[in-house]
């Protein structure tokens, strides 16, 4: 097969951080592939990819598109080129509509004169050309992150790109979800397109690839194909070590209980009905799992819990305490603590420094502030200690934090949220975009918190993720509680029968 990208010599240094992001990375891609790029967080692999798609320039290093030898300095000689990008982080604008984002930069007249509605025909047809429904006139706003996710492909596809960059894209999906968008990705390679896909999913890469590139600290470490390896051998070469995956064993008995939804009512963006009587309880050392596909209202129950948004009737305690109406800092100071699932614009302030970032929840209390004034050394030492035990590679105190990989974002967030001791954590999809050995400190921490004593509500799309942490599993659907299981009792095909609206009693079953 033809080589679709030849990248070659590859090196690229970033003064600002000191960072050798790429190091004579030899990286290529046949046409009709599906090519893996997986490594730990911080690797370089979405480096490598911005260079690709003229975001960065590289120090040294030659790129050749379809055998041809390029130069791609702005991300609009990468479109010509054929090249489009889905970035880790969304980049649509929330207030436009799905075909408005679609559409976004191509001209008017490059497709006639306006009529009324053409541009959301022309978006449904494309959608539907590569069986990625979606619905136009739906502002991005009030779309699912999957939805958003599912836009922001067909944006490049609307561009005509014949190579396609996807950094973490079933990263926000569902495991059903990712199944369908391997297909599509399928789809599209037997068309001929080249698709390189950055997944920190060994199973997914198993799964959809034909070949993997393996990076670590910038290198390459293993080009191999798919039928040539496995998921312990990609793990290893990724790390360097090998990756135990726990499940949950121990049951601690839970104690008392720390934090309790009432009879709790929610409503969405757009004022329907998101969360509908939903009523639960987490006891001290317990992990509760809120299982469902993504969609059915984890985000407004968990915006409702944590003070982000408004409750329209029910009640939220912590302890015996009613924070219905508390501001966000009320509930950290009562011993809340939240990993929000969008780390980049709820989760940090990516304008200021690491310190700021690390005492924004704590700034009010000792010893980071003494009579009203910020003490700086002592921020220093909890940032310190943070990078330390968190292992937030490349980070510096005192410095900005834009720089830095999205996985080590991740991980400053749970360091922070996890050092106040918390008694009750809200961590949602808190594993999203981490890699495995990551995965399996985010674990242990979560582990660690609620063995000694916090109380953790876990909510996450991910199966494994809540099989492997929790006690109890509820699963959300449409806004309501399906059904609640415990560890012993649960297994994928109950849960999986649950999150899609069907009934475990089969006598019920039999009279609807
Ligand atoms: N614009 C930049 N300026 C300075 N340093 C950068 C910049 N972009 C990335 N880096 C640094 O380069 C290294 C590689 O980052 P990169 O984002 O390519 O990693 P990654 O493999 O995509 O990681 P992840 O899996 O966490 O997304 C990191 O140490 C990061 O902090
Ligand atoms: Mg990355």
């Amino acid at each position: 097969m033809a080589l679709a990208v030849e990248m070659t010599g590859i090196s690229k240094y970033f003064p600002s951080t000191a960072v050798q992001a790429n190091r004579g990375v030899n990286f290529s891609a046949e046409s009709g592939q599906v090519h893996a790029l997986v490594g730990e967080n911080g690797a370089g692999k979405t480096t490598l990819m911005n260079i690709l798609y003229g975001l960065h320039q590289p120090d040294e290093g030659e790129i050749k598109i379809n055998g041809k030898h390029v130069l791609v300095p702005t991300p609009n000689e990468a479109i010509h080129l054929g090249i489009g990008m889905v970035h880790q982080h969304f980049k649509l604008i929330p207030s436009f509509t799905v075909a408005q984002n679609i559409l976004l930069g191509i001209e008017p007249h490059k497709y006639g004169l306006l009529r009324q509605g053409y541009e959301n025909d022309m978006v449904r047809a494309l959608a539907d050309s590569f069986g990625l429904p979606v619905e136009p006139s739906e502002k991005v706003s009030n779309l699912t992150v999957g939805m958003q996710q599912r836009v922001e492909i067909l944006k490049t596809l609307q561009r005509n790109a014949y190579i396609l960059l996807l950094d973490e894209p079933t990263a926000v999906l569902t495991p059903q979800e990712a199944d369908e968008f391997f297909k599509v990705l399928r789809n599209l390679a037997e068309r001929g397109r080249t698709v390189i896909l950055i997944t920190h999913k060994l199973p997914e890469v198993m799964k959809v690839a034909d070949q993997v590139t393996v990076m670590r600290h910038g290198e390459v470490i293993e080009v191999t194909s798919i039928s040539d390896t496995n998921i312990n051998s990609l793990a290893h070469a990724m790390v360097g070590r090998n990756i135990v995956f726990n499940k949950k064993e121990s049951h601690v008995r839970p104690g008392e209980v720390i934090a309790e939804v009432k009879d709790l009512f929610v409503s969405s963006n757009n004022g329907a009905a998101a969360v509908m009587g939903v009523s639960f309880q987490v006891h001290k050392n317990e992990i509760l799992g809120i299982a469902g596909v993504s969609g059915n209202g984890q985000n407004e129950l968990t915006e409702a819990i944590t003070g982000l948004r408004e409750v329209d009737k029910g009640k939220v305690l912590l302890a015996s305490l009613d924070i219905t109406k508390a501001a966000v800092h009320e509930r950290r100071k009562s011993g809340m603590a939240h990993i929000p699932e969008d780390r980049m614009t709820m989760g940090l302030n990516l304008q200021t420094t690491l310190d700021e970032n690390v005492i924004v929840n704590q700034y009010r209390q000792k010893p980071y502030s003494r009579a009203g004034f910020l003490v700086a050394a002592a921020i220093r030492k909890l940032a310190n200690s943070i990078i330390e035990r968190f292992s937030v590679a490349s980070a510096k105190t005192g410095e900005g934090i834009a720089t830095l990989s999205g996985g080590n974002l991740q991980k400053l967030v749970l360091g922070r949220e996890l050092s106040g001791n918390p008694h009750f954590i809200v961590a949602s999809q808190p594993t999203r975009g981490l890699d495995v050995g990551s995965i399996e400190f985010v674990h242990k921490s979560l582990l660690d918190a609620s063995r000694s004593g916090a109380g953790i509500l876990l909510i996450s799309v991910d199966i494994d993720e809540i099989f492997s942490l929790c006690d109890r599993i509820a699963v959300l659907y449409r806004g309501q509680i399906a059904g609640v299981l415990s560890a012993e009792d649960a297994d994928e095909q109950k849960l999986g029968i649950l999150m899609a609206g069907g009934n475990l009693d089969p006598a019920e079953e039999m009279t609807q």
